[in-house]
């Protein structure tokens, strides 16, 4: 069977065509960065407005570079939520249009678990399985009991772990997204140049963001008052370790409370490489199968969904037409 993918919950049009469970045949990610890039984060009339320019002519592409024409095509997953709203309309209303048109079954897929289907796309995954998902929108520690049932055991308080690194980059005057940028100027910097706290929650698998924000940023400006200079290598990477460490005790204490001997990192920041080194370290110690997709398949893509749109496939959850997107679709039940 051949599904065809389309993922424009944000500032990524993508659209991907895959056979059955694991046969890749093409991934297209057309990028928004340059749209958004002068105003520091995404704007989402423009992020939409992109989208309907991008995303036919990437649907033609896509089966031009797999040889392939729509009758060929057996169903369409597509984004349903969570995410920006007239983003997401963009992506399911195509995806109506070609379910109509082509008779095929249309899967309305949650973003988060497209993230958590990345995993299997290169490993057959057994479940159960602890996921966490670090994007730009979400921190989430999740049971993944079977395919299609899912449990929330932890989430962030406030910012995403994302969402932070792409504001302490803006404030230090990196390019948006500012992620990938921290990632490359904390190999030349020194870790352990200054301890940023990170605060404990309640619940001991949330998480908090906030407080490491505001400690990055007064402790910047405490520098520049005293005119001394801002040693952003070592600023990047002392942040990035406190980002790290947090994701990786949370992380560490999901997998000894639920006993688990499967983890599944994934999403955009799962591409971080110091993330990815200690999550291996990690893995090691506890002695459990960590999946973590190559970095392209952590970030957003269509592949994703269009393996997530085959688990509901697979349980025979389709999307009847009647229904639409929800920005804040939930995964749980
Ligand atoms: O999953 P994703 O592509 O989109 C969302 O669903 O949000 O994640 C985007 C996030 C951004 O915050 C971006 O800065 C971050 O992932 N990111 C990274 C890296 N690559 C992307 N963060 C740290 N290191 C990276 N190498
Ligand atoms: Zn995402």
């Amino acid at each position: 069977m051949i599904f065809l993918g389309i993922e424009t919950s944000c500032d990524e049009t993508a659209v991907a065509l895959l056979k059955d469970e694991r046969e890749q045949l093409v991934s297209l990610v057309s990028s928004q960065v340059d749209l958004h890039q002068k105003y520091g984060g995404v704007v989402p009339e423009l992020a939409s407005r992109r989208h309907i320019e991008v995303l036919t002519p990437l649907i033609q592409e896509a089966l031009i570079q797999a040889g392939l024409t729509l009758k060929e095509v057996d169903a369409v997953a597509v984004t349903r939520g969570p995410g920006l709203v007239g983003a997401l309309l963009v992506g399911m209303e195509t995806a109506k249009a070609l379910s109509i048109g082509l008779g095929i079954p249309l899967l309305g897929v949650n973003h988060l678990a497209g993230h958590i289907y990345a995993a299997f796309l290169e490993n057959e995954v057994k479940l159960p399985a602890l996921a966490l998902v670090v994007s730009g929108g979400h921190t989430e520690l999740i049971a993944v009991d079977e395919e299609e049932k899912f449990r929330q055991l932890g989430t962030t308080r406030d910012d995403a772990a994302g969402e932070t690194l792409d504001k302490i980059a803006r404030f230090l005057g990196l390019p948006y997204p500012g992620g990938p940028q921290i990632d490359l100027l904390a190999r030349r910097g020194d870790q352990n140049y200054h301890r940023f706290p990170v605060a404990e929650m309640d619940n001991p698998l949330d998480f908090s963001f906030s407080g490491l924000k505001t400690a990055v940023i007064y402790f910047v400006e405490e520098l520049k008052r005293r005119g001394e200079s801002v040693p952003i290598e070592n600023i990047c990477a002392s942040f990035q370790e406190a980002v790290v460490n947090s994701l990786i005790s949370k992380t560490k204490r999901a997998i000894k409370q639920g006993s688990y001997k499967r983890v599944i990192v994934s999403g955009g920041v799962a591409a971080n490489s110091r993330l990815r080194e200690k999550l291996r370290e990690l893995a090691l110690k506890l002695n459990v199968e960590l999946y973590i997709p190559s970095p392209g398949l952590c970030t957003d893509n269509a592949l994703m969904i269009a393996r997530a749109g085959f688990a509901l496939f697979k349980k025979g959850l389709s999307l009847s037409l009647k229904e639409d997107v929800d920005p804040n679709l939930s995964l749980y039940e």
